[in-house]
Order: C-alpha cells, then sequence, then structure tokens
C-alpha cells in the first residue's frame, strides 16, 4: 500500500470570475470608481491589472452573460434574412453586428479590500477600477449598474516589486496611470516605508482624487497632505496640471525634478521612482530618475488584447544593462512592471 500523500493543491494565480457590481461612481470628468466584488480572488500585488469584457458576453451563464444581454432572447430583427449569411441571424450574428467592445479592457487594480469567509460565504475581495471614459469598452462600463454582473480575469502580469533596500519611494501618477499608485501607496503604508506622491492630470476636472479641506495642493510642487487618497496612508502628495487649473502648473515630471534635486545625495540613497501614466510622461519620468541617478520602475499600459500572453500586440523592446542585443517583451505578462532603464522608448 502506498503511503505516499497527495501534495496540497497550490493555489491558483489568477483565474476568471463573475464580479458583482457594488458601486460605479462618477469621481470627476469621465472618471469612474467601478467597485467589485470578487469571490476568491487570488493575492494580488501593486501594478497587476484585470481584463474586463465591458459588453456582456456569450456565456450561457446569465451570471456572466449579463441580465441585460440574455443569449436565449433573440430579437425580433433575427426574424430577417441577412444576405451575406443567406440564412436567419443567430444569435451569435446578432451579438457579432451589434460592433461591441469584443476584447477584454485592461485596467489596474487602484485599491483592494478583503473580506474574510464566514460559515455560509466565501472570502470576497473588494477591488476598486478607476476608469476613465474614452471609448466603446468604457462607455459600456459608465452605464453598468450596482447588482449586476461582470466578467473579469485576473490578477494579471507582474506588479512593482519592493527591493529590499528601499527606504524612501517616490511614487509618481499621471492620468489613468493614478489608479495603481493608490494600491501601491497602501502597501508602502502597511510596511512603513516612507513615501511622497507626484501626481499630474491635464486639468483640475480630470483629477481622479479627493482634495483635503484643509490643506491647499502647493502652486510650486512641494509635497503636502493635500489629497485624501494619499493623506490616509500619511503620504504628502503634489499635483500638477497641464494648464494649472490645479497645483503647479506645468507637468508632473516638473515637480519631481525640483524635489530630487532638493533631496542631498545621502537622502536619494534607498529611494525608488514609482510611476505609471502615458508613454510620453514615463520616459519623461525615466529621464528625470537617471539624471538624479534614482532607479525607476514603470508600469506600462501598452494597448492589450489577450492580457495573458498569446496575442503578441503588447511588445516592447527590452535591453537590460550588459546585454549585446535587445530582444521583444510582453508587456502583459513580462511586465506591466519593468526597470525604466531596461527599456528601449
Ligand atoms: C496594464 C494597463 C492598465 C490600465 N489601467 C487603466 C486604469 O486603471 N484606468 C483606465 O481608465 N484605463 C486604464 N488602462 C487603459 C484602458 O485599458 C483603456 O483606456 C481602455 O482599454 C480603453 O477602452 P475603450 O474601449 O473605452 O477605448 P477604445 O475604443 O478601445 O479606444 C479609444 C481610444 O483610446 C486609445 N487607447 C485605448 N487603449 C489605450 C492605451 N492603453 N493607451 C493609449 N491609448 C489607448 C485608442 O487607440 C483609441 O484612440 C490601462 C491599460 C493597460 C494596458
Ligand atoms: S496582450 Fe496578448 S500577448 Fe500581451
Amino acid at each position: 500500500m502506498s503511503t505516499a500523500t497527495a501534495a496540497p493543491a497550490k493555489p491558483p494565480t489568477r483565474g476568471h470570475y463573475v464580479a458583482l457590481i457594488c458601486a460605479n461612481t462618477p469621481i470627476c470628468h469621465e472618471h469612474y470608481r467601478l467597485t467589485l466584488q470578487v469571490p476568491d480572488f487570488p493575492a494580488s500585488e501593486p501594478g497587476q491589472f484585470v481584463q474586463l469584457l465591458c459588453a456582456p458576453s456569450l456565456d450561457p451563464d446569465p451570471a456572466v452573460s449579463g441580465e441585460r444581454y440574455n443569449p436565449t432572447q433573440i430579437s425580433k430583427q433575427a426574424e430577417f434574412e441577412w444576405p451575406i449569411i443567406g440564412r436567419p441571424l443567430k444569435f451569435h450574428d446578432e451579438y457579432l453586428l451589434a460592433n461591441r467592445p469584443y476584447l477584454r479592457r485592461p485596467f489596474s487594480i487602484a485599491q483592494r479590500r478583503d473580506l474574510p469567509a464566514s460559515d455560509t460565504a466565501p472570502a470576497i475581495a473588494e477591488i476598486d477600477i478607476i476608469h476613465r471614459v474614452i471609448g466603446k469598452g468604457t462607455r459600456e462600463l459608465e452605464s453598468l449598474e450596482p447588482g449586476e454582473s461582470i466578467s473579469l480575469l485576473g490578477p494579471l502580469g507582474r506588479g512593482f516589486a519592493l527591493p529590499q533596500t528601499l527606504t524612501h519611494a517616490v511614487l509618481v501618477g499621471g492620468g489613468v496611470g493614478i489608479p495603481p499608485m493608490l494600491y501601491l501607496a497602501e502597501k508602502l503604508a502597511h510596511q512603513n516605508i516612507a513615501s511622497v506622491a507626484f501626481v499630474g492630470a491635464q486639468r483640475r476636472n480630470l483629477l481622479p482624487l479627493a482634495l483635503q479641506a484643509n490643506s491647499q495642493p502647493s502652486p510650486v510642487g512641494t509635497p503636502n497632505l493635500c489629497c485624501t487618497e494619499f493623506a490616509r496612508c500619511n503620504i504628502a502628495a503634489a499635483i500638477t496640471t497641464d494648464d494649472g487649473s490645479l497645483g503647479m502648473r506645468g507637468f508632473v515630471t516638473a515637480a519631481l525634478d525640483l524635489y530630487l534635486a532638493a533631496a542631498a545625495p545621502t537622502a536619494r540613497a534607498g529611494t525608488v521612482v514609482f510611476c505609471c501614466g502615458p508613454t510620453p510622461m514615463m520616459k519623461a519620468t525615466a529621464g528625470v530618475a537617471q539624471r538624479h541617478h534614482v532607479p525607476c520602475m514603470v508600469s506600462l499600459e501598452q494597448p492589450m488584447a489577450c492580457g495573458m500572453g498569446t496575442c503578441q500586440s503588447c511588445v516592447i523592446k527590452y535591453k537590460p544593462a550588459g546585454a549585446a542585443d535587445w530582444v521583444y517583451k510582453l508587456t502583459c505578462t513580462d511586465g506591466p512592471v519593468f526597470n525604466a532603464s531596461d527599456i528601449i522608448w
């Protein structure tokens, strides 16, 4: 008789989930905070993302397909013949003709709260996504109501790794790159790592953050406890807007440059810049960090299709120090977080 015991099953690191929408609240012009409850969601790290199916799916399970688009009901349109197909429309034809956002869309995890399992219910991860309405998929997200469900894949990609030598974190977020910085801020606060944040938006009403009543953002980019989400983690923040409608006028990299220039070289030891935002902003941030001899990690937001290493749509050119030549890397599975100096921008 064998005495071998089966190895315990490894917990999944990612999966397909039906998430319940708890809230979808406007937070500023074009931005919404979407709060999702996901049962038994695996552990996740700041910098990781989820793929949301913004259009209701063809899954016959109504929990996945959503009540708004029931595949068992074919509309009256299906009764006529579509000449190209030469037969009555079926549900799948209708679905494709509807010109919906068929591919999933990637969104960073902006915050996570874990509710423990009880005798009657599994553990629930409450996940916040902050999304800006810019196209077909995000317009569908905008219309989601509490009580509806959405299909979610995740957590995906590699998040921010905190180096052992890290004593001072400088968070830099621009536009829809701000959400992963909120999740990172919470982790850093939890680990008692001193941090400061720099956030940039085009203008005041495109900043997806709340302002403290008792502290105004500095007009010269000096970080203070002006921003509720960071103040909650005891992190001072500097806000910049392109048009000067809030905080310092100009790009977030200008405020970062002033800050790093003012820091004594000894204070820069143990400092790491963590950045997410539009590509030109991340490239400029990497340049500022390099000039001040501070390491920089960036979370890239390349447009993606599959999000899990299959379609090859998200490649970047990568050349780490010492490598003879560059290679392609996939943003979705090798990243989205990379060492900024390893990227050919
Ligand atoms: C890893 C990752 C994390 C992301 N996190 C967030 C987030 O937290 N919040 C958020 O609002 N958005 C985030 N994005 C961007 C988000 O995925 C896109 O805004 C979304 O896919 C747009 O879908 P749509 O159907 O509304 O727009 P579409 O109709 O697909 O596109 C509208 C326009 O936006 C452009 N566009 C679409 N995606 C991108 C992109 N990634 N970069 C530059 N231009 C783009 C298109 O070329 C087009 O011009 C993230 C992207 C990645 C790769
Ligand atoms: S998004 Fe498909 S391979 Fe990266």
